[in-house]
């Protein structure tokens, strides 16, 4: 498998589904609509690899090169924020693509733990849409529909190889609602995060996070 095939695959495995979607097929490996689960085959073995490689070397980066994002690989990360899974399939997110550098330097002045973004070509600011969003008490599902597309965001960024790191605003209500402000934002659009990425300029380690005591089996011991 050379270079080009292994980024596509890995490319479209995150626009179609998110990072366990393995039954994403690499446009020129799986043309036969009635073949096997994805999973089953030598090629998917390969691909999940790929996927998990990426899920593990994922870091947040936050010193960029000045080299401006391609437009395509901009578009390839939306599509990947719109793959994630949202509660009853509402998708209640917006995003909005920053890459105006005096706006980026106003989002860094203001919000101090974005203050990467200064220093960076782009940042896609993630929202949550009021007026998808569930109705009644299951309404804060977008906060976790709206992270996962952040997350999908960030996996692409790593995967095209970019950094990019997510700066938190909601639930701080005052910078989600400052945040809106600077980017002409309505009111019907909640600002979870901002998310600074360029190409990386730093290259830190990933941490390890396995944590066997996080993991239960059926009934607390
Ligand atoms: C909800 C949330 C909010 C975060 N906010 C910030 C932030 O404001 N500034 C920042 O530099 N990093 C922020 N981060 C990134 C975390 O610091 C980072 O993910 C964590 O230290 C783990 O490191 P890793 O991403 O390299 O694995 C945030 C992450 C999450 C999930």
């Amino acid at each position: 498998m050379n270079k080009k095939h292994l980024f596509n695959v890995v490319a479209n495995l995150l626009i179609v589904g998110g990072a366990f979607a393995l039954s994403a097929c690499c446009g020129n490996c799986c043309k036969n609509e009635g073949a096997a689960p994805a999973a089953a085959t030598e090629q998917a073995v390969d691909s999940s690899a790929i996927v998990l490689e990426a899920i593990s070397n994922r870091t947040s980066i936050r010193a960029y090169q000045e080299t401006p994002v391609e437009d395509w690989k901009v578009e390839k990360i939306l599509r990947a924020g719109m793959a994630a899974p949202s509660a009853m399939n509402r998708q209640p997110w917006s995003f909005t693509v920053v890459n105006d550098k005096a706006i980026l330097k106003q989002i860094a002045d203001s919000a101090p733990n974005a203050g990467m973004a200064a220093g960076a070509p782009l940042a896609i600011v993630v929202c949550g849409d009021m007026d998808k969003a569930p109705e009644g008490d299951v309404k804060e599902f977008w906060v976790q529909d709206a992270s996962a597309a952040t997350e999908n965001i960030l996996l692409a960024a790593h995967a095209l190889g970019l950094g990019a790191v997510w700066t938190g605003a909601y639930p701080n209500v005052a910078k989600a609602k400052m945040l809106a402000g600077i980017l002409n934002i309505p009111e019907n659009q909640t600002v979870l995060c901002v998310i600074p990425m360029g190409y990386p300029a730093e290259s830190p380690a990933p941490k390890d996070k396995w944590n066997e005591g996080n993991v239960h089996y059926n009934v607390w011991k």
